[in-house]
This record gives structure tokens, sequence and C-alpha cells, in this order.
């Protein structure tokens, strides 16, 4: 307890008409002290109070004051404590006290005025005082808060109070009409829960004694949360690829948007807008409470490349406040289609003796991928007389061309197998086959096996007999190796030849027509023609060289003279 250290000494004495004896002191004082000087002030004399009995009087249950019966001074015992003599918050504050002293008999009456020091800081009943304000609470707003409390009067009790420093808040003091202040918190600037959900602040009440006390209480503003944060999506736009064919419940993105404000203002539910198409929910299914998108239906590149997903988040507010974006899935292709090949139109016979250069076919190729998995080439499987020419004019189309001379002797049919790949991975493909028929052409002419026949014949043969058979070869078909024989006449001089020998014309069987006399003719030149049938037909002939062999037919017959060779003679039967 703080007291001053000089003596506060009581100065004004004086004596009423009722005889009644004031002083003054200050509270608070040290034992000991020294209030007054009774037997000065009473005009008692010293040497005879000892012997007498004195006595004090005092109408309180504590013995604060004695009297020193030597020096007659009457002094603290107990400190006496002004705010607990007289608890009223009045002023003045007495002490009220008879000084009985006997033989005789005397009674004074005293009147002890305890004035008040300012020994008491104010102070508040709690010293943490909790507050709910709103977070959309106007600036003007008042809050009360609770008065400090100083048992001191006058000016030692409170006389202002002051605020911590806060931007958002201050005080006004209002005073009753019974004089008590009362203390506001006005609010100066709107409140932000999500920038600042606490202020802590500090109240301080100050009384006006010398020193200054002070006493303080803590004021916790909390800001109760208003739904003014609307959900917040981290972009506008989300942009995924996603493959097609991905299974049912692949996670495509799980959107997250933030709510600033808290409790149900910050829970938020997302739904698809009505700018979302009915196929696009078909294949995306959205979870209102995690924000997962998961695929629900077939992603097929084929189908549709690009999907767009408009989206909300909905707070829980009671006003809900909403936040929107975009989810953009790209879908990649796949090589999930086979290339396709398509012909179009092709001649599936065609005569052997057909141009190089001749179109064949004419074949569509495609593939509903895309990229690589879409870039298809068409090949033929191995080496063949026809090539493929893309087309200039249609993409994906080929030309299937004659590319060498065809032969139908020698290839009668070709399957030609078409081999579509895409350039996927890994690549799918496709074949077809076409097959080409090539038509007999009169492009060979008979053959005989040898160019040139000698055929011997012994003399005296019997006529019809059969000689040779001279068979050609023709290589072509139907009426192009259809043959006919027959022997060239105009080359014999004079004698028709078919007098001589004859030849079946259709196979070449040939005959003597005669008895040959080798004395006579001993050989024979022609020429044999084998013809096909064709239009133009085609011919080829060969030399026959009949000799005609001698046989010991004649008897030697003397020549006398000496005749030519060749000449007429007698011929002898053996
Ligand atoms: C999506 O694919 C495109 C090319 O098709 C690529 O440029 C882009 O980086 C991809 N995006 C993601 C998120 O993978
Ligand atoms: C959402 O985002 C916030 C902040 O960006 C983060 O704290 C929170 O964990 C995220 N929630 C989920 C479910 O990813
Ligand atoms: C298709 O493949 C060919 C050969 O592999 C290549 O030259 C061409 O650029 C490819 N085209 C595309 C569109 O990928
Ligand atoms: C292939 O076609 C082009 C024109 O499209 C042509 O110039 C070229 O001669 C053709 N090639 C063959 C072997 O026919
Ligand atoms: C051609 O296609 C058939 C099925 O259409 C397949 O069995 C065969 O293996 C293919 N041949 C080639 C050479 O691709
Ligand atoms: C061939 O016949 C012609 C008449 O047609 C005749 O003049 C000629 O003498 C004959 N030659 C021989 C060798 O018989
Ligand atoms: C016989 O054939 C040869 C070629 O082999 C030809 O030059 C000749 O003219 C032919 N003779 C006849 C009569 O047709």
């Amino acid at each position: 307890m703080i007291f001053w250290a000089t003596v506060f000494v009581l100065s004004a004495v004086w004596r009423s008409a009722l005889s009644v004896t004031r002083y003054s002191i200050a509270e608070e004082m040290e034992r000991g002290s020294v209030v007054a000087n009774l037997a000065a002030d009473l005009g008692l004399e010293l040497g005879g109070l000892a012997q007498r009995e004195v006595k004090l009087d005092i109408f309180h249950n504590k013995k604060y004051l004695d009297v020193n019966k030597k020096t007659g001074e009457l002094y603290i015992v107990e400190k006496m404590d002004r705010e607990y003599l007289c608890q009223t918050k009045t002023t003045s504050c007495f002490l009220k006290l008879d000084v009985i002293i006997e033989s005789p008999l005397r009674i004074f009456n005293i009147e002890l005025g305890i004035t008040d020091i300012n020994d008491n800081a104010p102070h508040f009943r709690r010293d943490r005082v909790e507050l709910d304000v709103s977070e959309s609470a106007t600036p003007g707003e008042r809050f009360s808060l609770p008065n400090g409390v100083d048992p001191d009067v006058g000016i030692n009790t409170i006389k202002t109070y002051k605020l911590s420093n806060s931007e958002h808040f201050t005080i006004e003091i209002q005073t009753g009409s019974d004089g008590t202040q009362y203390v506001d918190l006005v609010l100066t600037k709107s409140l932000d829960r999500e920038e600042n959900a606490v202020h802590k602040l500090v109240l301080t009440a100050v009384d006006g004694g010398v020193p200054v006390r002070s006493g303080t209480a803590n004021i916790i503003v909390r800001v109760q949360d208003t739904n003014d944060n609307p959900p917040r999506f981290d972009k506008q736009i989300y942009t995924i690829n996603m493959t097609e064919n991905s299974p049912i419940g692949t996670l495509v993105k799980k959107l997250n948007a933030t709510d600033l404000d808290e409790g149900p203002n910050s829970e938020i539910v997302y739904s698809f807008t009505l700018y979302t198409s009915e196929k696009t929910q078909d294949v995306f299914e959205l979870d209102p409470n995690t924000g997962e998108i998961t695929v629900k239906g077939t992603i097929d590149y084929e189908d549709m490349q690009l999907y767009e997903m408009h989206i909300e988040a909905r707070d829980k507010g009671t006003h809900p406040l909403l936040g929107q974006c975009k989810v953009v899935v790209h879908v990649t292709d796949m090589n999930d289609n086979y290339p396709e090949i398509t012909i179009q139109s092709v001649k599936n016979t065609v005569d052997e003796n057909i141009p190089v250069g001749s179109v064949i076919a004419l074949v569509g190729i495609s593939d509903r991928d895309t990229g690589h998995n879409g870039n298809v080439s068409l090949s033929i499987n191995q080496p063949m007389p026809f090539i493929l020419n893309k087309s200039s004019d249609r993409p994906m189309h080929y030309k299937l061309i004659v590319s060498a001379p065809l032969d139908r002797e020698s290839v009668p049919e070709y399957d030609i197998k078409l081999i579509v790949t895409d350039a996927g991975t890994p690549p799918l493909s496709d074949n077809e086959t076409i097959t080409v028929h090539l038509l007999d052409v009169n492009d060979n002419a008979p053959q005989f096996p040898q160019s040139f026949y000698t055929i011997r014949v012994m003399e005296n043969n019997a006529p019809g007999a059969l000689l040779s058979s001279l068979t050609a070869f023709d290589p072509d078909l139907h009426e192009n190796q259809y043959l006919v024989y027959f022997i060239l006449e105009r080359e014999i001089a004079n004698t028709s030849m078919s007098m001589l020998f004859s030849i079946n014309p259709e196979n070449g069987n040939l005959y003597a027509l005669k008895t040959f006399d080798y004395e006579i003719e001993n050989e024979f030149f022609f020429h044999i023609e084998a013809r096909d049938s064709g239009s133009p037909p085609l011919s080829s002939n060969v030399t026959v060289h009949i000799i005609i062999v001698d046989q010991n037919d004649n008897a030697p017959v003397i020549v006398s003279p000496w005749r030519a060779h060749g000449s007429e003679s007698e011929h002898f039967n053996i």
C-alpha cells in the first residue's frame, strides 16, 4: 500500500459551538503518526493526565487511535482505509470518537475527517470481455463495454478510459445523470473476418489522482462471418487431355474451389450449369461434394474430339454465392480403328495385250483415326506387273495400273493382294484381293517343233501311206490355237504337189498319194503351213524334204552303148 512519506498533518483545528473538535487526516497514515495534541487542543494539563483515566470511545469495532498520556497526543494505532470505513461513495468520511477523561469526568466529542488519497487503482470486475460482432456491422454501431471500478473518490476515481490502437474501433464515454461513466465501443471501419477474425483490444481506465493509477481489461472482439466471399476456382479454364476409351471411373479432374468464409458459408456444392450439353453430361460425372469429375460413358475420339463442361460452385450460405469455371477436355486419339480398303471400280478381265499404263482398278483407303493412327498407306504384297499410283486430285485414292506387258500364256491370272496399313503403334492393317483374269489374244503363231523336216520314203510305196505327222503347237486359246494344215502350192514349179501328197488339215498327217519310183524322181521340196483360226490368223511354215529311197528293183541291163543317166530304161520287178 502506498502512503505518504511525510506525515500528512492535520491542521484544521476548530471548535464548533456544539463543542465538537474536528480534525482531518489523510487515510492510510502510518501507525504511530500523531493526529493531534489533545492536551493542547483541549486545554488539559499534562501532568495530571497521567493519573487520570483517559478512554477513547470510538464508534467502530476496531481500535484505530489511542492517546499518549504522557504527551497528550492522539496517535494512530491501526491504519485507516477511507474506502473501508466509508463504503458509501460520499466525498466526506468521518470517524467519530469521544475522549472520556475520568475524575473529574470530561467528554470531548471529536470528529476525525478522513480524506481520500489515491490508494486504489481502477479495475474491471472481469479482466477479459468477449464480444461477437457481425462482419456486416456498419461503422457507427456501438457495443457496451463494462465500466471500471475505483473505490477512491473525487479526482482519485476514474476520470477517463483509453482504448489500445485500433484501425476499426474507438470508444465513446457517456456520463449518466448520476455522474457514472459508460463506455461504448464504436465501430469506425467495416470489419473483414477474412482479413482479421479476432481483434484484441485493451481498455484502460485511468483515474485523476497523482500519480495516476490505471487498470485494464482485455476486450476480445470475435468477428462473426457473413457470406461475403464467393467460391473461387484458381483458374477460369482447365484444359485436360484424355485418351479415348478411358475406362469408366477414370478421374478427369478434381476441382477445388475455395471460399474464404467459414462454416456453411464456405461449404461448396459443385454442379454443371445449363451450358453443359446433355451429351457431355452423359459422358462425365461431377461429384457435387468432392468436385471430382470422372468418366461415366464412352469417350470416342471419332465421335467427339472436345468436351466443354461449365461448372459452378455454390456455397451453403443463406444467400449462396457462386463461382464458375470451364473444363475443356481434349480427346486424344488411340489407334482403335482398322484402316479400310474400298474398291471403287475394277476390271476383273482384261485382254492380255492391255497397254502398259492402263488402269485396272480405282481403290480408296480410309481410317477413322487421326494423326499417325489414321495415316494410311496402300501397298501390293509382292512384285507384280502392277503398280499403285496415287490419285493426284483425290487424296486417299489410288489407281492400280499395269506396269509391264502381260502375257496370258505365262500367267493367266493375278491375285493382287492390296494391303493398307496405318502408322499407329502398333499399326493396324487390312487387306483386299483383286483377281484379274487375262483374256487370250491371238498373239502367238503356231510353232513347229522343227523348222525343216527330212522324210525318207521307200520307193514303191503304197499309195496313201502315212509319211509323217507334222504337228504344230499354238499356246493361244480356242480358235487362236485351232490349227489348219495345208501344203503350200505355189512353190512347186510344174507338178501340183497336191497330186503327190496330201495333209490332213486337222492333225497334220502327211500322206503319199502315189507310188514313187526312185528311178524317175528321187526327192521333193515343198512347204507346209499351219494356220490358226484367230482373227487375224497367224501362221508359220516348214520346209519338207522328201527323199525317195532306192530299192533294188531293177535287173541289171547291158546298155550298149552307154546311155546318159535318166534316159528311158526298162524296169523289172524283183
Ligand atoms: C495436351 O496435348 C497437347 C497436344 O495434343 C499438348 O500440347 C498439351 O501440352 C497437352 N496438355 C497436357 C495438359 O498434357
Ligand atoms: C483445395 O485447395 C486448398 C488451397 O489451395 C487446399 O488447402 C486444399 O487442401 C485443397 N483441397 C483439396 C481437396 O485438394
Ligand atoms: C504419313 O506418313 C508418311 C510416311 O510415313 C509421312 O511422310 C507423312 O508426313 C505422314 N503424314 C501425316 C499427316 O502424319
Ligand atoms: C502416276 O500418276 C501421275 C499423275 O498423277 C503421272 O504423272 C504418272 O505418270 C503416273 N505414273 C505411272 C507409272 O503411271
Ligand atoms: C488379310 O486379311 C485377313 C482377314 O481379313 C487376315 O486373316 C490375313 O492375315 C490378312 N493378310 C495379310 C497378309 O495381311
Ligand atoms: C512346165 O509346164 C509348162 C506349161 O505349163 C511347160 O511349158 C514346160 O515345158 C514344163 N516344164 C517341164 C520341165 O515339164
Ligand atoms: C514361210 O515362212 C517364212 C518364214 O518362216 C516366210 O518368210 C515365207 O514367206 C513363208 N512362205 C510362204 C509361202 O508363206
